[in-house]
């Protein structure tokens, strides 16, 4: 499956703390060739792009229930939910679960009522479940402490709403209450880089604040939801990261990046200069302090112009910090049954990564193959209340999955019971079908899990090959009854787990 694009742009929504509007980024202090200078400059542009997202704008279901909601506490929900889930996820993937969620909670009421189970439930495959638990936390905020009352402007909304950032914030207020307010999130990030050619870093402070300063100078005070939306919609779908659409940019006329492109090229070419007029010109088109040497939001000189990438040379491409490596090894211990019985579930801590998801019981995975597995079986004797065999543990293999900042391998172990457990899981396990595991509260990398699991031939799962196959090893020093077939009648009785 192809990597979603993120609808920010970006991993991060830029500036999220707020900042104020002064220092070296803000406008006051900033070259003029990355400003925008005149307020004829500034209306025509507003004009191009509204013209054209009124004609190209995409059908999504967020606009739609916003435009056609009068109510501005239900509107606000609306765009809300909406912003929300596009933080870190793209707009295909978004739909189908906007729209699942509407249904289910239509308004703030509902959601407020809703339990994190059922939140989690409805959110799993999306990612960043801390979203999915804040919006709930919100939504009980504004019902139980706000009168239902969503707060109206975007200074209050950042301060009052959990998970709700600079950007968030900017963007409920001006789509669904007409706050004059900019925006800035990854998509914007690109697109005034571009059109005002600033090459920092976009995720320093100076950066970002000079471009809230921007966007707060372009947004269209009789359209500010509208206009922001739209600067959104264009890097999107035309100033893209990679291969943008120039030629059928509304705005190309007003594009700094454009014009270096074009200087770079008729310089590639051997064509340029001549004549002082045609210096003088370039000189003015060009960031004046960039020619001594010192702007702050230009592309540093350390970073030469690259031919190949044209306008995508900005914004400047941060080195990205390596994911954390993490190992562990994880278990599908499947009951007895018709097809492929039931599979045992634990759930995660309620707070923390993936906090009060279900997954499969797992260990990390550190050491030989041999203490992994007898770590694993040892966990696994805890939820089950009784001994379990070493011997019967298969490895199926590894699935690797990218959380935000951690590259997880799971190493996959299946064990198949002989006999149905008696009595009930502790608290805080459960075992579920096939159907139940799809529909429950699961990470997508638990799915990968079982999907290798799945991929297995069935009821024959071959041990692994490894030299260190405790089936090869010999009793190993665990307990002996580890090498027990496994009875389960005393399957769930208390036991010290060896
Ligand atoms: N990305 C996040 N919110 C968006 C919106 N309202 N329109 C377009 N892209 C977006």
């Amino acid at each position: 499956m192809r990597k979603p694009r993120k609808a920010g742009g970006g991993s991060q929504r830029h500036g999220e703390q707020p900042s104020p509007d002064t220092g070296p980024g803000s406008p006051s202090q900033a070259s003029p060739y990355h400003l925008f200078g005149d307020a004829d400059e500034v209306t025509r542009f507003r004009a191009s792009l509204l013209s054209w997202y009124d004609q190209a704008k995409r059908d999504l279901p967020w606009r739609r229930r916003a435009a056609g909601e009068l109510d501005p506490d239900r509107r606000a929900y609306s765009v809300w939910v909406s912003e929300i889930m596009l933080q870190q996820t793209q707009v295909a993937t978004v739909i189908g679960y906007y729209t699942r969620w509407m249904q289910k909670w239509p308004a703030l009421q509902d959601l407020a009522g809703a339990s994190l189970e059922e939140v989690n439930q409805l959110w799993a495959g999306l990612g960043y479940y801390s979203r999915g638990r804040r919006l709930q936390e919100g939504a009980r905020k504004v019902v139980e402490e706000l009168g239902g009352h969503v707060p109206r402007t975007a200074a209050m909304l950042q301060k009052l709403l959990p998970g709700v950032g600079r950007y968030t914030a900017g963007a409920i207020a001006s789509i669904a209450f007409g706050q004059v307010t900019g925006v800035v999130d990854g998509n914007v990030t690109r697109v005034l880089c571009r059109v005002r050619a600033i090459g920092a870093d976009p995720g320093s402070p100076m950066v970002t604040q000079h471009l809230w300063s921007l966007a707060q100078h372009l947004v269209d005070p009789a359209r500010p939801g509208d206009f922001n939306q739209a600067a959104m919609e264009l890097g999107a779908t035309v100033c893209t990261p990679r291969g943008p659409l120039c030629p059928e940019c509304p705005v190309r006329g007003f594009c700094q990046a454009q014009k270096r492109v074009e200087k770079e090229q008729t310089a590639a070419s051997g064509r340029l200069l001549g004549s002082p007029e045609q210096e003088k010109m370039l000189e003015v088109e060009e960031c004046a302090p960039r020619r001594a040497g010192s702007c702050p939001l230009c592309l540093s000189p350390s970073e030469p112009w690259r031919q190949d990438l044209g306008v995508a040379n900005f914004p400047r491409q941060p080195a990205r910090k390596a994911p954390r490596e993490q190992r562990a090894a994880v278990c599908v211990l499947q009951q007895p049954g018709p097809e492929t019985g039931r599979f045992l579930l634990v759930q995660r801590p309620s707070s923390g990564l993936l906090a009060g998801l279900w997954e499969f019981p797992s260990v990390p995975a550190e050491g030989t193959e041999y203490v992994q597995r007898r770590a694993l079986v040892k966990a696994l004797q805890t939820w089950v209340g009784g001994p379990l065999p070493l011997r019967s543990l298969r490895c199926l293999g590894e699935v690797v999955h990218v959380f935000s900042h951690i590259r997880q391998t799971y190493v996959v172990y299946s064990l198949a019971l002989k006999e149905q457990p008696q009595g009930l899981p502790p608290s805080g396990a459960r075992w579920v079908s096939q159907a139940e595991f799809q529909e429950a509260a699961v990470s997508t990398a638990m799915k990968k899990v079982l999907r290798l699991f799945e991929g297995q031939p069935s009821g024959h799962r071959k041990a692994s090959k490894s030299p260190q196959d405790p089936a090869t090893l010999g009793p190993g020093p665990g307990p002996s009854h580890q090498h027990r077939q496994l009875t389960l009648n005393a399957f769930f009785k208390p036991t010290s787990a060896s």
